[in-house]
Formats: C-alpha cells, sequence, structure tokens
C-alpha cells in the first residue's frame, strides 16, 4: 500500500514536471489570426457597406492571385494575407463580412477591418464604415459561431492561441482630426486615440483574447494624398505637423501597452511600423523601389476608391516598382517589405506565451 502511494506520488511529480517543463518550452501553435482595424487591414469588409469608401473594382486587385478584386485597398494582398500566411494559417484571410463563408473557413481566423474607420467613434460615422468598437461586437458573435459549430473547446483555443492585430489611427490622424480641431489640439486628439487603442485592448482582453499586438500610426503625412494637398507645406516631402501627430499617438501608446503587459495575463505588444515605413519612404531604392512620392494608380496624387477606377489614365505596368499603389495605400510589395523586416521580431516573442 505504502509503495503504491509513493508510486503515486512519483508519478503525479513526475508529471507535473513534464508538464511545467513542457509549459515553459512551450511553443505554441498559433491556431488563427484575428484582426481589426482600417483600410491596411481589410480585405472586402466594406463590400456591401453603403459607403463610397470601397475598392472591388479594377484595376484594385490587378496583382492579386487571379487578378480578382477582392475590396482590398491595393494592387494585391494587404498585411492580414501576408501575416496569416507568415504564420502558416492560409495565403489569404477571409473579410468576416463575406456573405459567401462557411463556418469552416472561419477556422484560420478572419478579418473584421473595415477601410476608412478609426479609434474615434466619429471616423466611421463620417465614411459610413463599420467602427473598431462595432468590429468588437461582430468578434463576439464570431465566438459565438465557433462554440456552435465546432464547441466550447474550439473557441477557447482560439481566444488563448490566436494572434490578435489591430491597425488602426490613420484616418483618424489624417482626417477626422479636421472635423475634432475644436475641441482638441494636435497633442490631445493623439493622447485621446491612444487612450482609446488602450481602451480597445482592454475589451478585446476581457473578451478573453490573450496575445495581442496594436501597430503605431503611420508616417501618414508623407502619403502621396498629403504631398499633393499640402505640397508647399512639406519638409522633406512630408506633412510634418501630421507625422509629429502620429509620433505623439505612438510615444504615448508604447508605454501604455508595456504596462498593460504587465498588468494582464497574456503577451500585449506594442508593433513599431512608422520607423520602416518612413525610412522607405525617404530611401525607396534602398529597398528596391523606384517611386515613393506617387501612387501607381491613376497619376497617383488624388486617387484612392473610387478616383481611382479602370477610367483612370495611367495605372503603372509595375506596381512592384512603387512603394504606394493609390495616394493612400501602399502596394502589396511594400507591404511585403515591411512584414518581413518587422513582424519575424515581434512574431517570435507570442510564440513562447
Ligand atoms: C517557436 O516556433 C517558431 C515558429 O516555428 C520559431 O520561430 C521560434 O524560434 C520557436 N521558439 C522556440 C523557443 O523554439
Ligand atoms: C518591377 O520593378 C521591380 C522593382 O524595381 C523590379 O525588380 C522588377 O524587375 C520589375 N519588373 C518588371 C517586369 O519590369
Amino acid at each position: 500500500m505504502k509503495y503504491q502511494m509513493l508510486w503515486l506520488a512519483l508519478v503525479l511529480t513526475i508529471a507535473a514536471e513534464a508538464n511545467a517543463a513542457a509549459k515553459q518550452g512551450k511553443n505554441t501553435t498559433i491556431t488563427a489570426l484575428i484582426v481589426f482595424g482600417d483600410s491596411i487591414m481589410d480585405t472586402g469588409n466594406n463590400n456591401n457597406l453603403p459607403t463610397l469608401l470601397k475598392c472591388n473594382f479594377p484595376p484594385y486587385g490587378k496583382d492579386f492571385p487571379g487578378g480578382s478584386t477582392t475590396g482590398r485597398f491595393s494592387d494585391g494582398r494587404v498585411p492580414s494575407d501576408l501575416i496569416a500566411e507568415k504564420l502558416g494559417l492560409a495565403k489569404t484571410l477571409p473579410a468576416y463580412m463575406n456573405p459567401n463563408l462557411k463556418p469552416e473557413d472561419l477556422l484560420n481566423g478572419v478579418t473584421f477591418a473595415s477601410g476608412g474607420t478609426g479609434y474615434d467613434p466619429l471616423t466611421a460615422q463620417i465614411m459610413s464604415v463599420i467602427s473598431v468598437w462595432d468590429q468588437l461586437t461582430y468578434f463576439k458573435e464570431y465566438i459565438s459561431k465557433m462554440k456552435k459549430h465546432f464547441g466550447e473547446e474550439k473557441a477557447k483555443d482560439i481566444l488563448e492561441n490566436s494572434i490578435f492585430l489591430v491597425v488602426s489611427s490613420s484616418n483618424d490622424l489624417a482626417h477626422t482630426y479636421l472635423a475634432r480641431a475644436h475641441r482638441y489640439d494636435r497633442t490631445s486628439y493623439a493622447n485621446f486615440l491612444a487612450d482609446s487603442a488602450v481602451k480597445f485592448v482592454r475589451e478585446l482582453h476581457k473578451l478573453g483574447a490573450r496575445k495581442i499586438g496594436v501597430f503605431s500610426a503611420v508616417p501618414v503625412g508623407c502619403v502621396p494624398l498629403q504631398t499633393t494637398v499640402y505640397g508647399g507645406l512639406l519638409t522633406r516631402g512630408c506633412n510634418q505637423p501630421l507625422n509629429n501627430m502620429a509620433k505623439q499617438f505612438n510615444s504615448r501608446l508604447s508605454p501604455a501597452l508595456d504596462s498593460l503587459d504587465k498588468e494582464l495575463d497574456g503577451v500585449i505588444l506594442y508593433i513599431d511600423v512608422y520607423d520602416t515605413l518612413y525610412d522607405m519612404i525617404q530611401h525607396p531604392k534602398k529597398y528596391g523601389f523606384e517611386v515613393a512620392d506617387r501612387g501607381c494608380c491613376g497619376k497617383g496624387t488624388l486617387a484612392m476608391s473610387y478616383l481611382c477606377n479602370s477610367l483612370t489614365p495611367f495605372t503603372c505596368s509595375n506596381s512592384s516598382a512603387y512603394i504606394f499603389w493609390d495616394s493612400y495605400h501602399p502596394t502589396e510589395r511594400a507591404y511585403q517589405v515591411i512584414v518581413d523586416n518587422l513582424l519575424d521580431k515581434y512574431l517570435s516573442k507570442v510564440y513562447d506565451v
């Protein structure tokens, strides 16, 4: 009897130790990629919305596999797709609002991102698109669907072992601020946005997400649209006050996410994309690009969404030589450079949590 007890205790100890060891060296399989945000991550959620901000017509998608237009704001794939591919999940990430999706299409993850949206609810309202807050509501629905079709365990696995990404702020900074300027100065508006991003992460964590990455603001003052509109006021080809707002957002967001990471379980990461994109725009040749100051579509200055269409003259033949596809959005190749340069560094951090 005594031996049996001893034996049992030994087995339990070994099992516990093995489990602890497994936990320490744990190399989690990433179950899915779940994305929230704006046009950078949208793979077609705006297609059926009553908004002008869509692009499910040529020449959008001209470099997409099969050359089809999907509602992606680029010539080809966007970062949601490229990151899903990097994680070994799928070559493209479906848009949650696509009415043709079957439950099993949602298993590798999904994007709720909606072009034109922002952290400021006013941004989505002005553009008639889906606010990031409403994207959370759709995410709740997604989890219910997972439970219904694949069981509680699967839903739990998705919450615990998926990577959640949030990419927003460009539209708030570049457009909505102008409508908010009576209430905020540049600094306080950038701070308001960063605080909203932190609030968003808290909400997402409350819903069960555990590996969350939030992208920094990009140098939105350097996109060709800004170059065209603010032509005379530029420093090194960029609208500097707008870039300073983006930097203010980043400098508030980064330490706030660091403390959130310490406070909450799981991992919460600030993902800096500002410096890479800025450097690409200032030194395109270094990254194998030829053109950085205008988009490939149309004359590339004021062309975006409906202003970039099949009747627009002069769409370039080789989008890979351009950083920008239209006057606002990077090309697939530029996105690929950013994803390759940066995400390896960050993604390795989430595997082991
Ligand atoms: C875990 O797996 C990822 C992807 O295969 C790899 O990049 C990473 O180095 C691994 N980490 C450890 C600690 O083995
Ligand atoms: C397109 O541009 C890229 C980058 O400059 C270059 O490497 C590639 O050879 C070009 N392709 C064609 C077909 O000209």
